[in-house]
């Protein structure tokens, strides 16, 4: 599957879960002078994300360009890029953990094919500041993900935003794909980072950090997905890099 076929599938599957497919905005955050690239596909959507309505609804799907420098070091392996895409899907106080984890399992593996078995999760472990995701971990059980290929790991793993100092953030749940079925079973996406590919983070705001660092509950409970384009359809084309993809070969 190509990219541009890639990116209508996704956007297709949610439009057929009720959300409504907005454009992606400009890599210059227009009303927003926390970054100077617009880093991931929530960015220009954080007022909405605060709680102002979206007059688009709120189930909303898009595919936003990004640019991210803060895994530049990482850049030159297999998997990371600066300038990337992202597909993503939200609800703006509509469903929630279970709906979000339900339908990425749903495109991943009836959509796209992937087997379940080559899944690994990651789930928020909880600290001070938020509890440990175990409702998170109980619906990928419930869809078959064995205990085995669920990690639970700290805010720096498993934790979104917010994207400058303050602002929505909240616990995620990552999936990963393994890209050597064949490796030690024990393995994890942290124990062997290059053997388990990160493709999609679900992230679960319910929080609004606040400038003295504390994190308070917002009124309403928002999903923020991200999809990357490039890690997934290396994985459907069978190559072992991104820069083995038709978006980077004809370079
Ligand atoms: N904001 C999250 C990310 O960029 C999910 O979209 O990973």
């Amino acid at each position: 599957m190509d990219a541009k076929t890639f990116r209508q599938t996704y956007l297709d599957f949610f439009k057929s879960k009720g959300h409504a497919i907005i454009g992606g905005a400009s890599l210059i955050p227009e009303h927003d002078a926390s970054v100077l690239f617009t880093t991931a596909g929530m960015h220009p959507l954080v007022p909405f994300l605060l709680g102002e309505p979206h007059p688009a609804g709120k189930r909303l799907a898009n595919c936003q360009k990004c640019v991210r420098t803060d895994d530049i070091t990482e850049v030159g392996d297999d998997v990371h890029l600066t300038f990337f895409e992202m597909l993503g899907n939200w609800s703006l106080g509509d469903y929630w953990k279970a709906e979000a984890i339900q339908m990425s399992f749903e495109f991943l593996t009836e959509r796209l094919g992937f087997e379940p078995d080559r899944l690994r999760v990651t789930c928020f472990a909880g600290d001070a500041d938020a509890p440990r995701d175990t409702e998170a971990a109980d619906i990928w059980r419930s869809l078959g993900i064995p205990q085995s290929h669920i990690t639970f790991l700290p805010k720096a793993d498993n934790w979104w935003g917010p994207v400058g100092p303050v602002g929505p953030c909240g616990p995620d749940t990552e999936m990963f794909y393994d890209m050597d079925p064949s490796g030690p079973p024990d393995e994890t996406p942290e124990s062997n980072p290059g053997r388990f590919w990160e493709v999609w983070n679900d992230v679960f705001m319910q929080y609004d950090k606040q400038t003295d660092d504390t994190y308070a509950p917002l009124d309403v409970k928002n999903v923020d997905t991200g999809l990357g384009l490039e890690r997934t359809i290396a994985i459907l084309q069978g190559v072992s890099s991104l820069f083995e993809t038709e978006l980077f070969q004809p370079i």
